[in-house]
């Protein structure tokens, strides 16, 4: 196993991989003890501003609520700005209030929803959230919600520089190749930061400024509160900008400073689809980058898609179209895809997982899965085990060594160790109104084409003829033969089908026979009598028809 690397702020992705352990029994990918942030530099608030409707999206979905790499946009930004370590956490709400305050308590029970009943402005909205809060003293970092690159090691260096700068408010800012739409950063003759001019109140020479407002900003408590209530939104918004509190912070003779970031991908925000897009992309090769340097192989970084929640271990290789995604796991050597897709899954170490749609599934290590396999939630693949092409399954227990071959569905099922189950074998689980198990023991043999109808037990050592429907227990060491018997009609062809090509192969044979019995072969009678030829027979005199009425003519392959 590899050791933890040392964390690059502006590249780590927020999905740290996984910390090094040599114990077996240790959680796969298990997310390293969080790095702590200094107590000095623990904010005592941070505010998540996040009530915007976010009308660009075009969404019935509040934009919070749309999501990158596994998470909501809120989720990253609740994850990075919870790594600071703040004491209290206010999360502004106001457009599908009820829905993004459902999903901060799944996501942060400890986060407070505030609600902002009407969009005033960013500098409305922290206004609300400090009124909703007690008296604070010490630092108050606002974010907006919707900047999901955001890292909180970018985070801790702002509110680390706002705190040693003893600051009254530090803005992180960035160069970026296009600033439309974001507020600008007005500089004066020592560089020192003047105002933040909204895009919309900008002039042509502001408007040629590359640098810009991220929207993230470390305030001094108390000057904060005092600023906001003199905001006036005489603006093209209308609206209380937050960024004003800069500008009057600079009028009082208060200190304010920026800090910028290298990578300004981190502060990008999302307001359409597009950016939505893009972003998705980038925290995407964010992710696979570090997957990358801890040993996991990606063939197609173009084409492979890893959520942030995902954890990976040194070789593993991930194949093209390759899309993982939850509380996926995958242990060292596995390898997946081409053209895969598994959510909350845990491939065991060595695995070969290939061309597979596989949710909630548990495949051992050793494993081998598709080409063309569906699992579905509780399906689990014992060491070793093998479900093969055009296999679905669900609720399937599926034991070390055990293999379901080809064209098979498996559903609410356990299958022992060792066993067999023939090509096109089905799991009958439903009756129509309640859903039925099957068990199979270990090392039991169940022949191709086979219906096993739930409840069913088919013991250790059993075996099923091929083509058998089986509705009841089957004992160790038993044969089940569940079909018709096999009737063979002599002439039927010629009489009932005459004049068709098959009538007339069908003569051709026969009299060939004939010939060869004439020529003193086994006569065509006897070999039609049991429905086999002389050079059918074995040895010791069984017919295949014998042969096959104990059923091992299943796939075994
Ligand atoms: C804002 C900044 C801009 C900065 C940009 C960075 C202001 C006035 N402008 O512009 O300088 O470059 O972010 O992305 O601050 N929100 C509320 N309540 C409101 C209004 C907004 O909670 O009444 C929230 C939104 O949900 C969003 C955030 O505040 O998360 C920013 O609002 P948005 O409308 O996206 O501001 P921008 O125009 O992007
Ligand atoms: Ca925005």
């Amino acid at each position: 196993m590899s050791t933890r690397p040392t964390p690059s702020p502006a590249h780590r992705p927020a999905s740290a991989p996984p910390a090094s352990g040599s114990s077996r029994d240790r959680q796969v990918g298990a997310r390293p003890a969080a790095e702590s942030t200094p107590a000095e530099y623990r904010p005592a608030a941070v505010i998540v501003l996040a009530a915007g409707e976010g009308t660009r999206m075009r969404s019935r979905t509040p934009k919070m609520l749309h999501g990158i790499g596994g998470r909501t946009l809120l989720g990253h930004v609740v994850r990075a700005v919870r790594g600071l370590q703040p004491e209290r956490l206010a999360v502004v709400v106001g457009a599908g209030r009820e829905q993004v305050t459902a999903h901060l308590r799944e996501i942060d029970e400890d986060a407070v929803p505030v609600v902002q009943e009407e969009q005033r402005g960013t500098g409305h909205a922290t206004r609300t959230a400090l009124e909703a809060l007690p008296e604070l003293s010490g630092t108050v970092v606002v974010t907006t919600g919707d900047t999901p690159l955001l890292t909180t090691a970018t985070l801790r260096r702002l509110v680390a520089e706002h705190v040693e700068g003893k600051a009254a408010a530090t803005v992180l800012t960035a160069d970026v190749p296009d600033p439309t739409g974001y507020g600008r950063i007005v500089r004066g003759d020592q560089d020192e930061v003047l105002a933040i001019v909204e895009h919309r109140d900008a002039t042509p020479e502001q408007r040629a400024i590359t640098e810009i407002n991220s929207g993230i900003i470390a305030f001094d408590a108390a000057a904060l509160a005092d600023a906001l209530v003199r905001l006036k939104p005489d603006n093209s918004q209308g609206e209380e900008y937050l960024t004003d509190v800069l500008g009057i912070l600079r009028q009082d003779g208060r200190h304010v400073l920026a800090v910028r970031t290298d990578d300004h991908t981190e502060i990008l925000g999302v307001n359409n689809r597009l950016q939505l897009a893009e972003l998705g992309r980038l925290l995407n090769q964010r992710i696979l980058t570090a997957w990358m340097l801890e040993g996991v192989t990606v063939v197609d970084p173009a084409t492979t898609w890893v959520d942030d929640t995902v954890r990976l271990e040194p070789d593993v290789v991930l194949r093209p179209n390759t899309m993982l995604h939850g509380a996926t796991t995958v242990e060292a050597g596995a390898e997946i895809g081409p053209d895969t897709t598994l959510t909350d899954c845990r491939v065991g170490a060595d695995a070969r997982v290939v061309r597979c749609h596989g949710e909630g599934a548990d495949i051992g290590p050793e494993a081998s899965v598709g080409p063309y396999a569906y699992l579905r939630p509780g399906t689990r693949v014992g060491a070793g085990g093998k479900i093969g092409t055009f296999v679905e399954t669900k609720k399937a227990d599926i034991g070390p060594g055990a293999k379901v071959p080809h064209l098979s569905y498996v559903g609410d099922a356990t299958i022992g160790e060792g066993s067999n189950i023939g090509a096109g074998t089905i799991f009958a689980n439903y009756d129509g109104v309640h859903k039925h198990r099957t068990e199979v023991g270990a090392h039991a043999f169940v022949g191709s084409d086979s219906v096993l109808v739930a409840p069913c037990r088919i013991a250790d050592g059993a075996y099923v003829a091929a083509g058998s429907t089986v509705v009841k227990a089957v004992q160790p060491g038993e044969l089940a033969v569940a079909r018709g018997r096999q009737r063979n009609i002599p002439g039927w062809v010629e009489r009932k089908r005459a004049g068709t090509r098959t009538a007339e192969a069908a003569a051709r044979a026969l009299e060939a026979m004939a010939d060869e019995t004439e020529q003193g072969g086994t006569s065509a009678s006897e070999r039609r009598a049991d429905g086999t030829s002389a050079t059918e027979r074995r040895a010791d005199g069984t017919s295949a028809t014998e042969r096959r009425a104990d059923g091992t003519s299943a796939t075994e392959h």
